[in-house]
């Protein structure tokens, strides 16, 4: 039995400590005797555990770790800035720091998004939009237009509300949410749409079911459509040509604002810092940032919001917008920022990420050959490898087989780690990659995937 959906790997040391964590995503009847894999250095896009042993980091932290590990750039920057000034407070005084980073990030974003407030990480971002849509409609007097479309198999947080918007499934065991509030569509997945239909017609399909929602609802009860442009940790999930276009006009046509969540597209991970209108011809009402945005050495995260939204704010009573955290704009994780960027600008890593990512791609999808790979898919450095047991009917495996953990389990051993979603496995390394390992990490990953298929059939689980 698989113990856990994270890491594992057969060289664990964790029975030796008394591990005292409540570890996200853990399955709690296994609580401290959980597999995981203690990561005790890294360097570049490797990790080593206490062993020493030599791991590549495949999911690049958490799709967030963009420009490698040990970047002493950012180190040096993170720790001048707390011998200058540890800590200022957001809601009484601003820095230098802060203000010159948030007048640098809008220089990347698109239309007259140029409004940044900061916090803490992604889910804050994502429950800090949601509640402006709200506060702006308060504001405006539209006290009935409060409720939020987001689309199953989405990912934006472990908050109340961010989780509320996320739709997939085992996320959904035993917690509560404002299900009065957020109103889920369904997946758009080409992978497993009706295979009568052209991807034009799923498209066409997936947008209609926005704009019944938005009727069914009511548009004056509306406030916004948030989404993810490639469903990240449901499964790296591209919706179809013209989707994200054509979500956008019916929004627009309903006086609806879209909320678009670039927490793991956002950061180079795509060739842009910001992609939803150079990758995906959106331009969004609001931006949500985090992960990339530090490159994981310290949390932050950002909402970018429309001019035009604050425009529509002013000349009216004197309103405060009382959302705010403790570290909104933290002058260390702006240090990180600031170098994070620095980095990026200096190393073109941007057009590193668009020269590398054709040979990314196409050297993962030669995995494709494989008896249980029914689906390799991804755009920039992101990718995820769908195990199925049929090829043509694309039965996903059985949720029980855990095969990517299987396969992360073997692939640690080889020296990879693999971020494993239940018959799926996630590849999304840092932005410095490149082609000599990317063929390493496509050869251990295609050597777990054989040994993991070896296992299955051996326990009679498949054939
Ligand atoms: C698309 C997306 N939105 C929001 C979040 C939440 O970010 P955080 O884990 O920093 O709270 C995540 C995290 O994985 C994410 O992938």
């Amino acid at each position: 039995m698989v113990k856990s959906q994270t890491t594992s790997s057969n060289r664990n040391l964790t029975n030796k400590l008394d591990d005292r964590i409540l570890y996200p995503g853990e399955y709690l009847q296994y609580r401290g005797e959980d597999n995981r894999t203690f990561i005790d250095k890294s360097e570049g896009v490797y990790l080593y555990d206490k062993t020493g042993h030599k791991m590549i980091d495949g999911p690049g932290g958490m799709w967030n770790v963009n420009v490698g590990h040990g970047v002493k750039e950012i180190a040096d920057a993170i720790h001048e800035q707390i011998r200058k000034m540890p800590y200022a407070s957001p809601f009484s005084e601003s820095t230098e720091i802060a203000t010159t980073y948030a007048s640098r990030l809008v220089k990347y974003a698109p239309g007259d998004l140029k409004r940044v407030f900061f916090t803490s990480g992604g889910s804050p971002a994502v429950d800090s939009a949601l509640r402006f849509v709200m506060f702006y409609n308060n504001v405006r007097g539209l006290k009935e237009k409060k409720l939020i479309i987001s689309r199953h198999d989405a990912y934006h947080g472990s908050t109340y509300l961010s989780a509320s918007c996320s739709g997939k499934e085992r996320d959904k065991n035993n917690f509560d949410f404002a299900d009065d509030i957020v109103h889920h569509l369904s997946s758009p997945n080409p992978f497993r749409k009706d295979k009568n239909l052209s991807d034009e017609e799923f498209c066409d399909i997936k947008v209609k079911e926005l704009e019944d929602k938005i009727l069914e609802l009511g548009s004056d009860k509306v406030a916004a459509f948030i989404a993810e442009p490639i469903l990240a940790s449901g499964g790296v999930i591209i919706p179809p040509k013209g989707y994200h276009k054509k979500t956008l006009e019916i929004c627009r046509k309903h006086n609806i604002l879209y909320i678009s969540d670039e927490i793991v597209t956002g950061f180079g991970r795509l060739g842009h810092i910001m992609s939803s209108e150079e990758h995906f011809d959106v331009t969004p009402d609001i931006i949500l940032l985090a992960k990339g945005i530090t490159s994981g050495y310290v949390p932050c995260g950002a909402v970018v919001i429309s001019e035009a939204l604050m425009a529509d704010l002013d000349n009216k009573e004197k309103v405060i917008f009382s959302n705010g955290f403790t570290d909104s704009g933290h002058p260390v994780a702006m240090a990180a920022a600031h170098a994070t960027l620095d980095f990026m600008e200096n190393n073109n890593l941007l057009d590193h990420v668009k020269k590398v990512a054709p040979y990314f791609q196409s050297k993962l999808s030669e995995l494709i050959d494989l008896p249980i790979v029914g689906d390799v898919r991804g755009a920039g450095l992101m990718a995820a490898v769908e195990c199925v047991i049929d090829k043509e009917k694309r039965d996903p495996l059985n949720l029980q087989y855990e095969i990517a953990s299987r396969i992360n389990t073997h692939c640690q051993n080889l020296g990879l780690i693999v971020r494993p979603l239940f018959n799926t496995c996630v590849m999304s390394p840092s932005l410095i990659i490149k082609e000599d390992e990317i063929d390493e990490l496509v050869r251990i990953l295609r050597e777990g995937i054989i040994l993991a298929t070896e296992d299955i059939k051996k326990e009679g689980l498949w054939s």
